[in-house]
């Protein structure tokens, strides 16, 4: 008998980290939906794939355009196995002086496209009592972000959403069915590029900048060993924590932390512009 090839659905797969992911993927065995907004940047990706990628246009706001994707996918390959809500979008700057369709608009990516992504897997996997959701969420899902408020409190939405949906599945009995949440540090993306002058967001560059390669091979892992929180690097989940735990030290603290974070903004500028980073 012929072994099924497990199928997987990648949001947001045209560029950057769900690119990178899809990529991953295919190389684990994966037969991989890239879909993405952006109809031919998810072909590029397919195409660099090849055989076993089938490009989609996928608006993760919409739902019952998610629903159909994983309709589709159980369709044409007998199974849903993976989903990987991957889709966001980032817009720096303070709260107050943002308009509201950009607040808006993260929210609804961010938050509610993660969402939609997760029911419609669920409307799959829950009957056939197998499968895995993972959610790409950030490091500003479990500490709020100075400069990156509004995207941090839609990724606070977003992983308030994923754990809540795998204690929810627990407690209903579904045993076979994983949700992860994926809290990278900073990554090296499109979503960065034209930041590093940009002090607001100082913030994802004040730790361990990575490679979308690198968070890709992460979740390659977890999509083999399911667990409910992944942070990377692990370590800097302790520390961000407690600046939740305390929060008068975390205002005392913000001006250096800033500062700080600030040094290592220009410092990674420096060194991807002189091409010493990435190696
Ligand atoms: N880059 C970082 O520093 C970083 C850190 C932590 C987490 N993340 C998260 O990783 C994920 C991927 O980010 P990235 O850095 O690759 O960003 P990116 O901007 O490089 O890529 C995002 C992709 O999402 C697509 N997209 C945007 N809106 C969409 C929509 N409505 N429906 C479907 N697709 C849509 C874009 O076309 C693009 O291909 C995001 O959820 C982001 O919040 C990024």
């Amino acid at each position: 008998m012929v072994a099924r090839m497990r199928t997987a659905v990648v949001t947001g797969a045209g560029g950057g980290l769900g690119r990178a992911i899809a990529i991953e993927l295919a190389g684990r065995g994966y037969a991989v939906a890239v879909s993405d907004i952006d109809g031919a940047a998810a072909a590029a990706t397919a195409a660099a794939i090849g055989a076993g990628a089938e490009p989609s246009v996928l608006d993760v706001r919409d739902e019952a355009a998610c629903r159909s994707l994983a309709a589709a996918t159980v369709a044409g390959h007998g199974s849903l196995d993976l989903w990987v809500n991957n889709a966001g979008v980032l817009v720096t700057g303070l709260s107050w002086e943002q308009d509201e369709p950009t607040r808006a608009s993260m929210l609804a990516i961010n938050a509610t496209g993660t969402i939609n992504g997760t029911v419609a897997a669920l409307g799959q996997m829950v009957p056939a009592g197998h499968g895995q959701v993972i959610n790409v969420i950030s490091l500003a899902g479990i500490v709020a972000a100075p400069g990156e408020v509004t995207y941090s409190a839609s990724k606070h939405a977003a992983m308030a959403f994923t754990l809540g949906t795998l204690f929810d599945l627990r407690r209903a009995g579904h045993k076979g069915i994983g949700l992860s949440a994926v809290c990278p540090d900073g990554i090296w993306t499109p979503m960065l590029e034209d930041k590093l002058d940009d002090p607001d967001a100082a913030g994802s560059f004040s730790g361990h900048l990575l490679t979308p390669e690198r968070v890709a091979r992460e979740v390659g892992k977890l999509s083999e060993r399911p667990r409910p929180v992944l942070v990377i690097p692990r370590w800097r989940g302790p520390v961000l924590r407690t600046f939740d735990l305390f929060p008068r030290l975390g205002l005392r603290l913000i001006p250096l932390v800033m500062w700080d974070a600030r040094r290592r903004q220009r410092r990674y500028k420096r060194l991807i512009e002189s091409g010493r980073w990435p190696k």
